[in-house]
C-alpha cells in the first residue's frame, strides 16, 4: 500500500536505515544515515514523504520536499527499498509518484544529491549537474543530480 507519511512511520524508517543498506557504493555509515533523517521530516514534510507498506511492514520510503527558497524546485533527500523488494520497480514508482506531487505544485525541476545509487538516478532520467568533494565535511564525493519535469 502506498501513501503519504505520518509521524508513526518514523521508527520503522530509522530501523530500515540500519538494516537495508548493504550497498558497497554507499559511503555513509549507519549513524550518519540516521542523522540525515531526523523526525522532523515525518512532522513537517509529510505530504511529500512517501511510504510503501505491505501487511503493515515498511517496504520503501521516499523523503522529499518542495524547496522553500527556490520556487521552481523540489528535492529528494533520501530513498530506500527493502532489499528483498529491490529491482522490482518500487523505487522508480516512488519517484514517479513524487514527480506527480511536485507537478501538482507547479515545480519543474527536481534535485537529488547522493554518494551511491548513481546508476538508478541516471536510469530515471537524471543528469549529473555537479560533483562536490567534502560536501558535508565528512570527506567523500557527493554527486548532484537534476531532472527537468
Ligand atoms: C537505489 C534504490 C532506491 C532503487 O530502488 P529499486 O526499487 O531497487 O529500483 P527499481 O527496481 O525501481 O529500478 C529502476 C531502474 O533503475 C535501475 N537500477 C536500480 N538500482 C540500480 C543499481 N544499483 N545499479 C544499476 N541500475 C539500477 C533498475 O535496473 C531499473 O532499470 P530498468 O527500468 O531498466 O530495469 C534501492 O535499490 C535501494 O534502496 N538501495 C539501497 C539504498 C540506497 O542506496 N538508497 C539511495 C541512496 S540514499
Amino acid at each position: 500500500m502506498y501513501r503519504t507519511s505520518i509521524e508513526q512511520d518514523y521508527p520503522d524508517v530509522v530501523a530500515a536505515l540500519s538494516l537495508w543498506w548493504d550497498n558497497p557504493e554507499a559511503q555513509t555509515r549507519r549513524s550518519q544515515r540516521v542523522a540525515l533523517v531526523p523526525r522532523l521530516f515525518f512532522q513537517h514534510f509529510t505530504d511529500t514523504t512517501l511510504i510503501v507498506r505491505h501487511e503493515d511492514r515498511l517496504v520503501a520510503f521516499l523523503i522529499g520536499f518542495l524547496s522553500q527558497s527556490r520556487p521552481d524546485e523540489a528535492y529528494i533527500h533520501f530513498v530506500g527499498v527493502e532489499p528483498r523488494h529491490q529491482g522490482r520497480g518500487i523505487g522508480a514508482d516512488l519517484y514517479e509518484r513524487f514527480f506527480a506531487v511536485i507537478r501538482e505544485n507547479r515545480r519543474r525541476k527536481v534535485l537529488a544529491i547522493t554518494t551511491g545509487s548513481q546508476a538508478f538516478h541516471r536510469r530515471l532520467g537524471f543528469t549529473v549537474s555537479d560533483s562536490i568533494g567534502n560536501y558535508d565535511g565528512q570527506g567523500g564525493v557527493h554527486v548532484t543530480f537534476s531532472r527537468e519535469l
